[in-house]
C-alpha cells in the first residue's frame, strides 16, 4: 500500500492539512502529571516521529488532557524534530474544568496562555469549544476568541460536540468563521449522519458541516479502540453484536482492498464521507500510527461502504 497520506485543504484560508490527525488524549500516556515518567516523553516522541514519517500534519490537543501532561510532553516532541512546529497544524481545546464546563472570556484566556506556555509556542492553528457551555452566552465567549484571532494567538476557531443549533447560536456573534466541529463518529456512533430535524434518529451535524463548509473531526474514529479487531470484547460489552458484525464484513472485504486490516477500513469509511471528515486516530503506539495512515490510500466502492454501513446498523437501508 502506497505510504503517501492524502492531503486536504482545511477552512476558508484553504490551509493543507493531512486527511488524518493524531489525537494527543493518550500521548503523555498518563492522566496525572505527576506520574510522568522519563519514559513518557521518549514514547511521545517516538508517536510523534512516527507520525510525521507517515504524513500527519495535523495533531488533537486539550488543556486537560493527561491532566495538562499532554501539551507537556508535546513541547518535547516539538523540540526532539527541529523547525517541526512550523510543518504542522496544532488544535488544543478549552472549556472543560473540573465537574463543569467553562466558557467565560477571563478563563479561555488564561487556558490559551497556559496551552501556549505548556506547548511553548506562541499561537496555535485551531481553537476549539470542548464542549458546549449553556451558561455563558456565545456572545461572550464569542467576542474574546475573535480578540485571540486578532491578536495573532489562536488561526482558526473550531467547536466540539456542538449541535447545530448550539453552532448556530455561536457563529451569530462570532467575526472568525467556525472551520470544524470536532465529534464523536465512528461505525459505534452514527448519530451524525442521519438527520437531527422532523423526528429524524441522528443529530443531523454532518449535513449541517456539509451547508456550512464546516470540517468534521472524528473522534474516537476507531470505537476507542473496538474496530482494531486486535481486542477481545467483553460478553457484557454494550456493543459487542455491533462489533462482531462490522468485524465480519471487514474480513470479508479485507481482500479486496490489499489485506486491509479492520482498524484500517474503519478510517476509510469515515474518510469516504463527502464532507471531508479528519478522523483522529488516537494512538500512542508507532505500529498503530503507521497502520492507521495507511488507511488514506483505500477507495471503498460504493457498494462497500454501504455494506459496512448496513452491518453498523443492523439494518438494511430502508
Ligand atoms: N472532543 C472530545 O470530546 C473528544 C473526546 C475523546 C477523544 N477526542 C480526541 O480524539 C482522539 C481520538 O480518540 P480515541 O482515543 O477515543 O480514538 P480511537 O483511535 O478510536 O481509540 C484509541 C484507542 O484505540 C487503540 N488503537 C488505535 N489504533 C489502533 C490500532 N491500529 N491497533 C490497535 N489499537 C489501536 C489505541 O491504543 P494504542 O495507543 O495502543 O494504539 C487507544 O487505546 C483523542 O486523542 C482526542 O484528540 C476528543
Amino acid at each position: 500500500m502506497s505510504q503517501i497520506m492524502p492531503m486536504q485543504a482545511f477552512g476558508p484560508e484553504r490551509i493543507p492539512v493531512s486527511r488524518m490527525a493524531l489525537g494527543c488524549m493518550g500521548l503523555a500516556g498518563n492522566w496525572n502529571p505527576a506520574e510522568v515518567g522519563a519514559e513518557h516523553p521518549r514514547k511521545a516522541i517516538a508517536s510523534f516521529e512516527a507520525a510525521l514519517e507517515a504524513g500527519i500534519t495535523f495533531f488533537d490537543h486539550a488543556d486537560i488532557y493527561g491532566g495538562t501532561a499532554c501539551e507537556s510532553i508535546f513541547k518535547d516532541c516539538l523540540a526532539a524534530v527541529p523547525n517541526s512546529r512550523e510543518k504542522i497544524f496544532i488544535a488544543t481545546k478549552v472549556g472543560i474544568r473540573k465537574g463543569y464546563y467553562d466558557h467565560s472570556p477571563d478563563y479561555i484566556k488564561e487556558s490559551l496562555q497556559g496551552s501556549l506556555d505548556r506547548m511553548g509556542i506562541d499561537y496555535v492553528d485551531m481553537y476549539q469549544l470542548h464542549r458546549p457551555d449553556p451558561l455563558t452566552h456565545p456572545g461572550e465567549t464569542a467576542a474574546a476568541l475573535d480578540e485571540m484571532v486578532e491578536s495573532g494567538q489562536v488561526r482558526m476557531i473550531g467547536v466540539s460536540n456542538y449541535y447545530p443549533q448550539q453552532t448556530l447560536a455561536l457563529k451569530r456573534y462570532l467575526q472568525a468563521p467556525i472551520v470544524s466541529n470536532q465529534i464523536a463518529i465512528s461505525l459505534l456512533r452514527l448519530d451524525p449522519i442521519y438527520e437531527g430535524a422532523a423526528g429524524g434518529n441522528g443529530d443531523g451535524v454532518l449535513d449541517q458541516c456539509l451547508e456550512l463548509g464546516i470540517t468534521p473531526l472524528a473522534y474516537s474514529p476507531v470505537g476507542g479502540g473496538w474496530l482494531s479487531g486486535k481486542r477481545s470484547i467483553p460478553s457484557d460489552h454494550p456493543h459487542r453484536e455491533k462489533i462482531e458484525r462490522i468485524l465480519a464484513i471487514f474480513a470479508e472485504l479485507a481482500p479486496v482492498y490489499n489485506d486491509a486490516t479492520p482498524t484500517q477500513l474503519a478510517l476509510a469509511w469515515l474518510l469516504s464521507h463527502p464532507a471531508n471528515i479528519i478522523p483522529l486516530v488516537g494512538s500512542n503506539n508507532p505500529e498503530h500510527i503507521r497502520e492507521a495512515a495507511e488507511a488514506g490510500s483505500i477507495s471503498l466502492s460504493r457498494i462497500d461502504w454501504y455494506k459496512i454501513w448496513v452491518a453498523s446498523r443492523g439494518n438494511a437501508v430502508p
